[in-house]
Parts: structure tokens; C-alpha cells; sequence
């Protein structure tokens, strides 16, 4: 039998992202044709064989009579489940009783003239049922799926979101080629440079001791594509960190890294705004765009904190944070009070209120809250009911005076929940923001339908660190870069950076979507100087900045064009677009969460010999 091409089966094509017209079906009725696949599901009835055969495109019955073409017999005693065989029939309508409306050929059959098995499938180690097509942490079976990854690809799921992620790809480009953008691969096999994970080393054979790293993000390389004159560069630029994989993180990953030159923040944010339109209209299509609201809403990253609790915060969720000093000042409850005495620690109290929350939290819905709240490194959740005229229970006693004007303010109604944090401004702010989504979700206050695009502005470019001397060879100065160390400060603290770096505020802006970072950019240093100046801080004094940065440094002197860029998670996108939460269900091969790939086995042992050129010698195994 003649093996068709997939592109002479048109008709029948019923791609999962672009449904096909049925008209296309009707069309084909009365006609031959071949087609190539797998069986999905087979049932036998006498003499009469069903057979669904699905691709990539999609899914048609096979009807096999075999009183009519007993040659058939064999092989269709043979088949079995994820058999991959080859079919030539006529395309017939179904009888009216007959017909499926829950497939998109359910109208239709192929009444099956020859059959070749192509190849046979051993018994299949799990089923690829539509509902069990997502990895996920809860699904027990994720080893057996990661490990028989070649058959988890072959479930519609998989499928659908492996077509989306090459769409959204698609898009990227179409986009970005046409807003001038050039896309500029750069080396993976690079000096180790610090940007805030740990590096994948790589043993260099020609250079005994010396070693090369695998990127976390091209960020310099994409600096001196901009010092070379290239002006808009992108790329989809595979980044690697030696980190513990969770669920929006892998050691290896995809980001959609770009960079412009002669630019402001507003430039680079406007054009990865329209990028984002683009792509939900061209990929999710116009309904779900134009549910985008645009201009995305911008927070400074004081407001984030203090409003959300979160650097990410999502905006689907209504709750809010907000200060309650002035009630705790007059109040005679200690803790509180002492927290705002507290100045040297910058003290706050903070409030949270979970509207008509008050039958959901019961004393171990509250201890549950509490327990996420250490985790943030809150010392407790203080909370109290708002009964009919009084608070009720929790530390609602030391606030019965003020129970009206309290009510006023927040706008409390009976049945509402009421939780504080009182604590240094970020723990204060971070665990009662791990408090708010926790309740969003268990209050069913989230619309899963919409996408909250948010920015978030002007990071700290610095953050204390109590770590000693690191695995980046940096002295302890007490400040690292909290983005990493090529942003660009705002220009009120440039000149005296030094006297306060943890007040510096940078010109550096994270994407939020639905409460994922999804991305993160900045306005960079191009100046020599001032980059010097940002290393000493961070602990890079002018000897050691100059043997690991010399090459930026230098470059920073030929002429280096103001610029700035950004770097999307790709992965994260795909995953959020496809309403997932994991990402390895938008990666064709991920890791586990111990950065195992379970489908080749790596990491493997090498051979002896390959260790020996590279003159590595193992430790001596640890008793
Ligand atoms: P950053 O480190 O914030 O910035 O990374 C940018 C985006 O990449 C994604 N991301 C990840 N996705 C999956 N697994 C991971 N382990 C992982 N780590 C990061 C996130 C993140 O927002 N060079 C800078 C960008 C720049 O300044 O232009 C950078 O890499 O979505
Ligand atoms: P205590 O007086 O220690 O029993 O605490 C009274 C309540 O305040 C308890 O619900 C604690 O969980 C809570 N709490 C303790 N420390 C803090 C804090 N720093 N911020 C908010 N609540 C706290």
C-alpha cells in the first residue's frame, strides 16, 4: 500500500488548535483515502471491527468488516492499543444513529479496504485517556509518563499544548521580525558569571582546571550585541540554573530574551505590551484578547508590597492589605504596640480583610493560615471575627473601643475575618500576602476565566545578605543585586548609592501574570564607571571585577549605547496560556523534581576514560 502524506489527508485534518470546517468531511465523502496513525480504541463486534485511528490532526473511525474482506482477519486479530498502522478505505457518512457529535468526524466513517501494521506497541505501562493527559505533581503515575514521555506526547492534551507553545513561538517571531527585531543566537558555552542561581560547569579538555558554564541568561552577551550596533535583538534562548525544580521552574528553560538600545523603560514595557496582545489575539484568539485590559496596570514595587504583599502579585484576587498603625497605637494589645516603638527594625502592623469569611475559618483553617505565615517568617497570625457590633474572639478584645471607627474604615461587615501582621515592613507584608492568596483560592474569590497582566516598577536594586563570602567569589558587604548587577539605579540615588544601598530604588520592571513572575527587564549601566561602582557594593572590589567583568568593563568604554531589555519565561507563558500550573506540561521533555530526566536517564555516570582526559579525578566515595 502507497503511504500517503499527511497533507493528502487535508480533509480530514481536524487540528486541535484550528478546527477544521466540517464541510470539509462532507466534502471527502465517496472518496479513497490512506491514513497513518495509531489506535486509540478498538471494539469488536463479530465480524464487524471499530477502530479509532488518531494523529496529530485528530481522530476517524475505522470501520473493518472483514465478512466482506476476510483478508483483513488477521491483522485485525492482531491489533492492539498504540498499534501504528497504515489504513486505505472509503469515507462514508455514517447511519444517522450512528453518528458521534462528541468527535469532530463523529459524522463519518472509513470503511477499511486494506491495513498494514506498521509496527506493534507493547502493552501500554498507563492509559492515555483524554483526562489523565497532564503531568502533575498529584498524578502518581508523573515517573511512569516522564519516563514513557514518547507515549504521554501522543495524548491530546499534550499535543494541544505542545501546538500551542510552536503558535505562541510563532507569533513571537512574526512580531518581533516585524517590529525590526533580529534574532541573535549567543554562546552557550560561557564564562561562569554570576546571576543569582548556580552555574552548570562544564570541564574544559583543552584547558585542564578551567571550565566553561551554561548560561542562566545571555544578559551580557545581549549588552554587547547592543555595544556591536545590532540595536533590537531577541531570542529564544535556552538558560540554565543548577536550582531546585518546582513548579514554574526547571534547571533548564526557555526565555524569550530581548534587548533594545536608545531607549526607556516605557519603550521596552509599551513594545512587550503590544507582544502580549499579539500574541493572545493570534493564539487564544479575539474573544480572549479583548478580555485583556489594557494598559496593564502599573504598581511600584512598594505599592505590590504593600497593597498585595507580593513583588507578584495577582490582581484576579480582590483582597487587599492595609495599614492599621493608627488603630494599633491606641490600643493597649503590647505586641502591636511595640512593633511600631521599634523603629530601628522599621516596624508595621498590617490588616487583611476576608470578607463574610467567618464560617470558612475555623480554628484550623486559622492555624493553617498561621502556619503559612511563618513560613513567610511571621512570629504569629493575629486575627478576630467581626461579630454584630463587637469583634468576636481572637485578639478582638483589645479593640473593642474602637470597634465603629474601625468598621468605618475598612468598611466591616458582620461574618468578615479580620488577620494582621505585625512585623518588620516586609515580613509583616509578605506573610499576610501569603495569607491572601491562600484565602482568594479557598474563598473562591479568583475568576479562572481572565488574565491579570500587571507591572511591577522600581525594585530595590540592592538586598541585604548575611550570607558569607559565596559560591560567586564575592566578599560579604552585606548587599547583593536583588535583579542582578547590570541594572541601571533611578538617577536621584546615583550619587549616593553608596552612603544607602538599601534605599536605592532601580529602574528595573517585572511582568506579572495571574500571580506569576513572567518576566523581568531593566535599563542597564553603560558606563564603565558607575558599573565599578555597583560591583564594589555587591562586593566585587576593582581587582576582582576587573579579572571576571574586564570584557564588559572594556566594552562599556567603546562606546556602549544606552539600552535595556527584557527576558520572558517562556515556559511560564505557555503554561499559564494553557491553563496549566506546572510547566513540565508545556515542555516536550522536563526534568523531575530532582532534575532527573527519567526519559534518557541523565544525569549518567561517565566512563573512567572520560574523566581522565579531562584530568577530573572522583572524591573518594563518602562512608
Ligand atoms: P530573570 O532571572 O528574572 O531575568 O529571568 C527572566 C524570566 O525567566 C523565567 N525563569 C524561569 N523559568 C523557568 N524555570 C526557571 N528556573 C526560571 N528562572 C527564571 C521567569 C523570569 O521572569 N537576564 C535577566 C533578564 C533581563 O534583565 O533582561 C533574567 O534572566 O519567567
Ligand atoms: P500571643 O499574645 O503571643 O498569644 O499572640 C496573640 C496572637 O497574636 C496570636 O494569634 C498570635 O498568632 C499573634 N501574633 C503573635 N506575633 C504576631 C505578629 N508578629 N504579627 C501578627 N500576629 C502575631
Amino acid at each position: 500500500m502507497q503511504r500517503s502524506h499527511y497533507c493528502e489527508l487535508s480533509p480530514l485534518k481536524t487540528d486541535t488548535t484550528d478546527q477544521t470546517d466540517n464541510t470539509n468531511l462532507e466534502s471527502c465523502i465517496g472518496h479513497t483515502i490512506i491514513l497513518n496513525g495509531w489506535i486509540k480504541k478498538i471494539r469488536r463486534h463479530g465480524a464487524i471491527s471499530f477502530l479509532n485511528l488518531r494523529d496529530r490532526y485528530g481522530e476517524v473511525q475505522l470501520t473493518i468488516d472483514t465478512e466482506q474482506y476476510p483478508s483483513l482477519g488477521p491483522a485485525v486479530e492482531q491489533l492492539r492499543l498504540e498499534f501504528c498502522i497504515a489504513a486505505q478505505g472509503i469515507v462514508q457518512l455514517r447511519p444517522e444513529n450512528m453518528q458521534n457529535p462528541l468527535m469532530h468526524t463523529g459524522k463519518v466513517e472509513v470503511f477499511t479496504e486494506q491495513l498494514e501494521i506498521l509496527n506493534s506497541c507493547e502493552p501500554l505501562p498507563f492509559m492515555l485517556q483524554k483526562e489523565k493527559d497532564q503531568v502533575g505533581e498529584s498524578d502518581g503515575g508523573e515517573a511512569l509518563r516522564l519516563k514513557y514521555r514518547y507515549l504521554d506526547l501522543r495524548s491530546e492534551g499534550m499535543q494541544k499544548r505542545i501546538i500551542l507553545r510552536h503558535r505562541l513561538k510563532h507569533q513571537v517571531h512574526e512580531f518581533l521580525h516585524q517590529n525590526q527585531f533580529l534574532e541573535i543566537e549567543t554562546p552557550t558555552l560561557i564564562r561562569s558569571m554570576p546571576e543569582g542561581a548556580r552555574d552548570y560547569l562544564v570541564p574544559s579538555r583543552i584547558h585542564t582546571g578551567k571550565f566553561y558554564a551554561l548560561p542562566q541568561s545571555p544578559q551580557l552577551y545581549k549588552q554587547l550585541l547592543m555595544v556591536g550596533g545590532l540595536d533590537r535583538y531577541y531570542q529564544m534562548a535556552r538558560c540554565y540554573r543548577d536550582e531546585d525544580a518546582r513548579g514554574d521552574r526547571q534547571p533548564e528553560f526557555t526565555q524569550l530574551d530581548l534587548e533594545m538600545s536608545f531607549v526607556q523603560g516605557q519603550d521596552v514595557r509599551q513594545l512587550i505590551e503590544d507582544l502580549m496582545c499579539s500574541i493572545w489575539h493570534k493564539v487564544l484568539g479575539p474573544k480572549q484578547s479583548r478580555k485583556l485590559s489594557r494598559p496593564f496596570p502599573r504598581l511600584s514595587y512598594q505599592e505590590a508590597m504593600n497593597q498585595y504583599g507580593s513583588d507578584k502579585p495577582d490582581l484576579r484576587n480582590p483582597l487587599q492589605l492595609q495599614d492599621f498603625a493608627e488603630f494599633a497605637e491606641n490600643s493597649d494589645f503590647g505586641l502591636f504596640r511595640q512593633c511600631l516603638a521599634d523603629s530601628a527594625k522599621k516596624g508595621c502592623v498590617k490588616v487583611l480583610v476576608a470578607p463574610k469569611a467567618g464560617e470558612y475559618c475555623s480554628r484550623k483553617v486559622i492555624a493553617e493560615l498561621e502556619d503559612e505565615a511563618k513560613k513567610y517568617g511571621a512570629k504569629g497570625l493575629a486575627w478576630t471575627r467581626v461579630g454584630s457590633g463587637s469583634f468576636d474572639g481572637g485578639i478582638g478584645r483589645f479593640f473593642q473601643e474602637q470597634f465603629t471607627a474601625i468598621s468605618q474604615r475598612y468598611g466591616l461587615q458582620a461574618g468578615d475575618v479580620l488577620f494582621f501582621g505585625a512585623d518588620h515592613w516586609t515580613t509583616a507584608c509578605e506573610a499576610l500576602g501569603a495569607v491572601r492568596k491562600k484565602l482568594g483560592t479557598a474563598l473562591n474569590l479568583i475568576d479562572k476565566d481572565t488574565f491579570a497582566f500587571a507591572w511591577v516598577l522600581d525594585f530595590p536594586l540592592f538586598l541585604p545578605t548575611d550570607k558569607e563570602a559565596n559560591d560567586t567569589g564575592t566578599a560579604n558587604t552585606g548587599w547583593a543585586a536583588a535583579h542582578h548587577m547590570f541594572c541601571m539605579p533611578h538617577p536621584e540615588y546615583i550619587e549616593t548609592m553608596e552612603q544607602d544601598p538599601g534605599a536605592v530604588r532601580g529602574n528595573i520592571y517585572d511582568l506579572v501574570l495571574n500571580g506569576y513572575e513572567l518576566g523581568s527587564g531593566s535599563i542597564r549601566i553603560h558606563r564603565a564607571d558607575l558599573q565599578e561602582r555597583i560591583f564594589d557594593i555587591v562586593g566585587y572590589p576593582k581587582d576582582i571585577a576587573q579579572e571576571r567583568f574586564g570584557f564588559i568593563l572594556e566594552a562599556f568604554r567603546h562606546g556602549a549605547p544606552p539600552h535595556g531589555g527584557f527576558a520572558i519565561g517562556l515556559d511560564r507563558l505557555a503554561m499559564i496560556m494553557a491553563g496549566k500550573d506546572s510547566i513540565k506540561d508545556v515542555i516536550a521533555f522536563p526534568k523531575n523534581n530532582l532534575g532527573q530526566s527519567l526519559t534518557d536517564l541523565s544525569p549518567g555516570k561517565v566512563t573512567p576514560e572520560q574523566l581522565a582526559e579531562l584530568k577530573i579525578a572522583p572524591l573518594p566515595e563518602q562512608k
